[in-house]
């Protein structure tokens, strides 16, 4: 592995907050995880890194980053029409999902345009347009660095729910060094989350067709990081009990609701902070995003400090006027780690 000492990692969070890591370790080859993982267990304050587009880091880190960039797919046909592809951590999420379209394989369409790497994708089990990592995942490859042990997760293992897993579960102690989908050369489409479901009435539908939608869809909502920091949803959307949910729909009759089951319903975070009318909020370097007020964004030198007072004032205002705690899905790293 070769190390950068006192690195800039400006250019390794999508939110583009300036700071520094005390160490920063690229891991380029498969060969080279055993080496991570001794190093892993002897380091005070270490931190794995794919893309940088979960997490804010606060400030400097005084600790060592393990940059995850290993390469490499493999596709292996397991019956008539379905294909299992093995990817590795580093490669990237959306070049993956072109990839296996361009190949002729359909299934992760609907995940088109989610920044970040593979290997950090089942940790909260991506989600997007009606589908989540979960329903294509067949297994996850990885290195338990408390005992040093390679172990292999079946799906039904990873603990999957909505933005968790296993893994978030236990952020820190499993690598993921790769995984594998199950993906097929016969369509059958997931269109039951809008605007996909107008493609319902479309002939000779194809996943590409999806894909499209998808990223452009996304290109209309959400800000590109290249173009204006973020770290995508800042906020988990809140599963609330129903009981509150009637309450509130009284009161909000135009508040959406997505049941979960009987007892409790699922509700959306960036209406709930639109609500108070802070979609647009800027406050020098930093703010919320015009379009989707789940997102915050850095305009320019935003600190990640000033960013996460924001997300701490918005979980504040949200609790006191709707009675409803707001749940970060980026990872907050302070100079001590996550
Ligand atoms: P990082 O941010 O680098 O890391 C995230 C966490 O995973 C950290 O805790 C890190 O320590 C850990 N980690 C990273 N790699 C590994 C590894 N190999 N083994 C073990 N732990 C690891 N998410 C969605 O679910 N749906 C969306 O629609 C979506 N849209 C987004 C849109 C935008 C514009 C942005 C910026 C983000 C969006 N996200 C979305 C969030 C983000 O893209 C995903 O969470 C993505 O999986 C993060 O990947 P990453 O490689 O950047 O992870
Ligand atoms: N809404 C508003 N105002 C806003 C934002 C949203 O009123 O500023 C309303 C919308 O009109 C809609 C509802 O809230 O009725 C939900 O909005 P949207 O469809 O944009 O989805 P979301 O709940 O904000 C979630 C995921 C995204 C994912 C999209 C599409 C979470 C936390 N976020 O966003 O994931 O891409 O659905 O499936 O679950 C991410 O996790 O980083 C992420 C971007």
């Amino acid at each position: 592995m070769q190390c950068i000492d006192n690195a800039d990692i400006t250019q390794l969070n999508t939110f583009g907050v300036q700071a520094k890591a005390k160490k920063l370790w690229q891991v380029k080859s498969e060969q080279e995880f055993s080496e991570l993982a001794s190093r892993y267990q002897q380091t005070e304050r270490p931190l794995l890194l794919g893309g940088g587009s979960n997490l804010l880091f606060e400030g400097d880190f005084d600790g060592e980053i393990f940059h995850i960039q290993t390469q490499g797919v493999e596709y292996s046909t397991v019956s008539q029409d379905q294909v299992e592809v093995r990817a590795q951590a580093g490669e990237n999420w959306h070049q993956l999902v072109q990839q296996t379209l361009a190949s002729g394989l359909s299934g992760l369409e609907n995940l088109a345009l989610i920044p970040g790497t593979v290997g950090a994708a089942p940790i909260q089990n991506i989600g997007a347009y009606g589908l989540e990592l979960k329903d294509r995942l067949v297994t996850v490859e990885t290195i338990d660095l408390k005992h040093n042990e390679r172990l292999v997760f079946a799906q039904q293992d990873c603990q999957f729910g909505y933005r968790d897993s296993l893994f978030k579960q236990n952020l820190g102690r499993y690598l993921i060094t790769a995984v594998t989908f199950k993906l097929s050369t016969r369509f059958s489409p997931v269109l039951n989350y809008a605007p996909l479901t107008e493609l319902a009435q479309a002939k000779n539908l194809t996943a590409m067709d999806v894909f499209n939608c998808v990223v452009a869809t996304r290109r209309e909502k959400l800000p590109d990081p290249s173009q204006i920091g973020n770290a995508g949803s800042f906020f988990k959307n809140p599963i609330i009990a129903s009981s509150h949910a009637e309450e509130l729909k009284l009161q909000f009759p135009n508040m959406p609701i997505y049941p979960v089951d009987e007892h409790s319903t699922k509700v959306a975070a960036g209406w709930l902070i639109d609500q108070l009318g802070l979609k647009g909020f800027r406050d020098g370097d930093i703010g919320i995003h015009k379009k989707q007020a789940l997102v915050l964004v850095n305009y320019g030198k935003g600190s990640g400090r000033a960013l996460n007072e924001l997300a701490n004032s918005i979980i504040k205002k949200v609790y006191q006027q709707f009675a409803i705690e707001l749940e970060k899905e980026v990872r907050i790293i302070s100079d001590r780690g996550q």
